[in-house]
C-alpha cells in the first residue's frame, strides 16, 4: 500500500488528488494544504479550547529547546514537564507493563499509527517493539515534523510518516493499520466515542495507554497528600470506562479495560535517580494492582480488538 491508498478525505472518505502544494478531495472538493511535505487535515483548529492551546504551546516550546540539546532518543521523545529520570522511566514502564505482556507481539512488523504523537513517545515505543511502518498524527504540525526528524535518525530500519489530523478529522481508509496507539492523549478528545468508532474501522487493534480514570472522592484525598501521578499536576478530564464498554456492546469489537497504580508522589523527587528505591516502589505498586480496589487505581489502559 502507498500513502495514496492509505489517506482519504476526512470529511467524506473521497480520494485525494495531489496538486503539488495541496491535496484536493475529488469528491467534495475540500483542499488540504501541505506544510513542509506534511498534509494538514485540521479544520477550524480541531475545536480545541484555551487550556489545550496552552498545553500544546508549552509542548512546542520545549521541543524547540530539545532540538538544540544533545539528548538520548528517550529524552527527546519524552514530554516537556517530565524530564527523564528513573522515576519517569518506571512510571512509563508501569503504564506499558500490561500492554507489552499481553499485546506486545501485535507491534512486530506491523503498520502502526500513533495518534496525538506529541514528542513521539508512543512512536518510539512502537518502533522499539518492532513496528515496520509508523505513522504519526497530531492536531498541530510542529510535533509531527519534530517526531519525523528525531525518529528517522534513531530508527533507520523503520519507515516513519506524518500527518496533521485531529480526533474529528481522521484521514485514513478502513483496515489500514494493525495497531492504532494512543499514549496519554485520548482524554483530550472532544468526542472520544466517535473517535473510537472510527479508530476500530481504520485499525484492527486500538491500544490506548495511561489515561486518567475517574477516581471520585479518592482523587481529593490524593491531592490532599500531594500525590502526583503519571499526569503530573495536570487537572485533566477523566475517562468513564462504562461508556466505552456500553458503546461496543453486541459489536465485533472486544473491549478490555485494565486499571493500574502509577503513583509517584512528588515528595519522592529529592531521591532523584536512586534506582533501588524506585524499583522497590514499582514492585510494590505492581503488587497493589492485585489487592487495591479498581476504583483507587488512577491509570487506565483500554484495548479494543476487532474479531475477524
Ligand atoms: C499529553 S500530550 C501526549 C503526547 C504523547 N502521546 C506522549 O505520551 O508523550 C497530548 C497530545 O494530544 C494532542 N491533542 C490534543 N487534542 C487533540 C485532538 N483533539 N486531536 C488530536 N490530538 C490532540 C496534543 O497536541 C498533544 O501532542
Ligand atoms: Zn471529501
Amino acid at each position: 500500500m502507498t500513502s495514496t491508498n492509505i489517506l482519504c478525505c476526512p470529511a467524506c472518505s473521497g480520494e485525494l488528488q495531489d496538486e503539488g502544494s495541496k491535496q484536493v478531495c475529488s469528491n467534495c472538493g475540500t483542499a488540504y494544504a501541505l506544510e513542509e511535505g506534511v498534509p494538514n487535515f485540521v479544520i477550524d483548529n480541531g475545536g480545541i479550547d484555551e487550556s489545550e492551546i496552552k498545553e500544546i504551546r508549552e509542548l512546542i516550546g520545549t521541543m524547540r529547546e530539545m532540538r538544540g540539546e544533545n539528548l538520548s532518543v528517550i529524552d527527546r521523545t519524552s514530554l516537556p514537564n517530565r524530564k527523564h529520570t528513573k522515576a519517569r522511566y518506571l512510571s512509563e514502564l508501569k503504564g506499558l507493563e500490561d500492554l507489552i505482556r499481553k499485546h506486545g507481539d501485535a507491534f512486530k512488523d506491523a503498520r502502526v499509527l500513533e495518534f496525538s504523537c506529541g514528542a513521539g513517545r508512543g512512536a518510539r515505543i512502537a518502533a522499539s517493539l518492532g513496528a515496520r511502518e509508523v505513522w504519526m498524527a497530531d492536531i498541530v504540525s510542529p510535533p509531527v515534523r519534530y517526531c519525523l526528524d528525531v525518529l528517522k535518525d534513531a530508527f533507520p530500519d523503520t519507515s516513519f510518516q506524518g500527518v496533521v489530523a485531529a480526533s474529528d478529522t481522521v484521514p485514513f481508509r478502513d483496515d489500514t493499520f494493525d495497531v492504532l496507539f494512543i499514549y496519554s492523549s485520548a482524554h483530550h478528545y472532544p468526542n472520544l466515542l466517535e473517535f473510537l468508532a472510527k479508530g476500530t474501522q481504520i485499525s484492527r487493534n486500538v491500544f490506548i495507554i495511561a489515561e486518567p480514570a475517574d477516581l471520585g472522592m479518592w482523587q481529593k484525598i490524593l491531592e490532599f497528600f500531594n500525590f502526583s501521578t503519571e499526569y503530573g499536576d495536570a487537572t485533566t478530564d477523566r475517562i468513564d470506562e462504562a461508556s466505552i464498554t456500553d458503546a461496543f456492546k453486541g459489536s465485533n469489537i472486544q473491549v478490555k479495560i485494565r486499571r493500574c497504580n502509577q503513583y509517584f508522589p512528588k515528595w519522592f523527587d529529592p531521591l532523584g535517580n536512586f534506582y533501588p528505591f524506585y524499583r522497590a516502589w514499582f514492585v510494590l505498586l505492581s503488587a497493589l494492582d492485585h489487592i487495591l480496589p479498581k476504583r483507587w487505581q488512577h491509570s487506565m489502559n483500554i484495548y479494543l480488538t476487532r474479531s475477524k
